[in-house]
């Protein structure tokens, strides 16, 4: 084994079924009495009921999260956040609504309470996004780290199967780059594997019962894990080219990491070998179908979608794309190469299963 860092991540992660149910508990633990409830439009009854569940420890509800967190919705929510006097955040949602408690956070220094609703994995990172004149600034800042989580599968029963698909592959590309990241560790590795694990059992059971409690507890308890891996080590070219596609592109989210990730792990193959393996063997495939067919394959099994033409890529953005992903250098099994890069881009626009 080599000698390695590892530096876990404060925090406290309150997991389980109904555990919604000690909010208020959590709030009073955290030392806070105001808290402002932030969400997106589409889950306002579920920040009502939040608010409600806090009676008079809510101050209100913010419910203008969107993607992408723009600056004028932060500064939004910063104000109101002052003018009601808050001392804490309560972010339910996806990691729109995580983002913008993080936005709040940056600035001011209110800790966040995170209770998400998918699988993105923004409640455990330290990484922050906020969007000023159509260019996403990102960065890392402990204050924007929630300090404590909840995690009740409950909540994510209403989530549509085919985000929670796509959401839960985005997890899965967390877990998969941690295990060759420049920074990773043997303790990164074991959360890596029991998390991709726990969302390829999960993923099938989805797409056949919306609300399978164990499903969605397996989901979100390996939701969790990969998002640990995410707040913890550096990202690869993987996380690199969603960025980018999703940035300058506008393409979705999940749907991009879902279909981006079989053919960044192929380019990455060869240079992470033993991470493929973990990949294979916590995927539960035979040895004759690589990493990058079994997640392939998972996002096309259970009805994801697989090219980038689907989300809206054109042919002639792929070099706009190619010329981005090259302009900075960053740690990858790899190195950055121009042609095969292409190459990566154009298996992914159509949405080949790679060889
Ligand atoms: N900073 C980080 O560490 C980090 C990590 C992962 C993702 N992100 C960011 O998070 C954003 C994507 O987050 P996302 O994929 O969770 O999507 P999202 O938060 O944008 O949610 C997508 C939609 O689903 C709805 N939704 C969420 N949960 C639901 C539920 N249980 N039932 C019904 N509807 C539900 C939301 O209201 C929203 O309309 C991106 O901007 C991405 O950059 C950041």
């Amino acid at each position: 084994m080599h000698a390695f860092v590892h530096s876990p991540l404060p925090g406290r992660v309150v997991f389980g079924a109904g555990s919604l149910q000690q909010l208020s508990a959590e709030i009073v633990a955290m030392g806070c009495t105001r808290a402002l409830v932030l969400c997106t439009p589409e889950q306002y009854a579920l920040a009502q009921r939040v608010s409600e569940l806090l009676g008079d420890k809510s101050v209100g509800i913010f419910d203008r999260a969107v993607m992408h967190v723009p600056l004028e919705t932060a500064q939004q929510a910063r104000a109101l956040a002052q003018e009601l006097g808050a001392d804490c955040a309560v972010a339910v949602g996806g990691g729109s609504t995580t983002g913008l408690g993080k936005a709040i956070a940056l600035e001011s220094g209110l800790p966040i309470l995170a209770i998400p609703t998918t699988y993105a994995g923004s409640e455990m990172t330290p990484i922050y996004g906020i969007t000023e004149n159509g260019l996403k600034k990102t960065g890392r800042d402990a204050r924007v780290l929630p300090r404590t989580v909840i995690y009740d599968p409950e909540l994510s029963y209403s989530l549509p199967v085919d985000l929670s698909v796509t959401s839960a592959i985005n997890a899965i590309a967390h877990a998969a780059e941690g295990l060759y990241a420049v920074d990773g560790n043997p303790i990164i590795d074991l959360m890596a594997v029991e998390g991709i694990a726990a969302l390829g059992r999960a993923i099938p059971r989805l797409t056949l019962e919306a609300q399978d409690p164990s499903a969605r507890n397996d989901a979100l308890y390996g939701a969790w894990l990969c998002g640990s891996v995410l707040g913890q080590v550096g990202m690869a070219l993987h996380h690199k080219l969603c960025h980018t596609l999703g940035g300058s592109f506008n393409l979705p989210h999940a749907q991009t990491h879902t279909v981006v990730l079989p053919h960044a792990l192929a380019y990455n193959a060869s240079a992470a070998p033993r991470a493929m393996q973990r990949i294979q063997s916590a995927l539960g495939v035979p040895g004759t179908v690589s990493a990058a067919q079994a997640v392939y394959d998972l996002a096309h099994d259970n009805g994801a979608p697989t090219s980038l033409r689907e989300l809206g890529l054109q042919e002639h953005d792929l070099h706009k794309a190619l010329e981005i992903a090259l302009q900075n250098q960053y740690p990858n099994p790899r190195p950055l190469m121009r042609e095969p890069l292409l190459a990566l881009l154009q298996d992914a626009l159509e949405g080949r299963r790679p060889h």
